[in-house]
């Protein structure tokens, strides 16, 4: 019976690992599902429905490298505007999209993360820990 037992332990292990590894992808999926919305509503009326930009008006999203922000800053860049990251003597500005969540800035992030950058999904909170380095309020 002891045999009987530890066998069903195992089947049921294995279920739940299978069950916890289909869940977690299925979720990533969503979380880039809804970052393409996000993207669609409130950042491609200016950077364009491919990332391309708009010659010198809006930079391209498609490069990290060639970004003149860093990554840890595109949470704050994009709550606050460029004029608080770069102190806004560029010609054009991005203005501040404050109703946006943490949740929703960390899914529109990663989807482009996994269109274009392929780093590593960046976690909810180190998308907070950036965002405290210039407000110190969550949603
Ligand atoms: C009204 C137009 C507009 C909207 C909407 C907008 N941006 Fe921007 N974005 C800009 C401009 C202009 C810049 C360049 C600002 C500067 O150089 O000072 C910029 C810069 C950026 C940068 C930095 C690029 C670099 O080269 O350093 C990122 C990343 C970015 N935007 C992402 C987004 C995301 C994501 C959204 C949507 C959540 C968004 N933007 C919505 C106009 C916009």
């Amino acid at each position: 019976m002891a045999g009987v037992c530890s066998m069903s332990k195992c089947v049921c292990s294995v279920f739940v690992i299978c069950f916890l590894l289909h869940g977690g992808c299925e979720l990533s999926t969503n979380v880039y599902k809804e970052g393409k919305g996000i993207y669609v509503q409130w950042c491609s009326s200016c950077h364009g429905i491919d990332q391309q930009g708009l010659g010198s008006l809006y930079p391209p999203l498609t490069d990290l490298s060639a970004f003149s922000t860093s990554i840890g800053e595109i949470p704050c860049l994009i709550r606050l505007g460029s004029g608080a990251i770069n102190g806004g003597d560029s010609l054009m500005q991005m203005p501040a999209l404050t109703h946006l969540t943490d949740v929703e800035i960390s899914n529109v992030l990663n989807y482009l993360n996994s269109l274009h950058w392929k780093l590593p999904e960046v976690q909810l909170n180190q998308i907070r820990h950036w965002l405290t380095q210039c407000e110190g309020t969550q949603k």
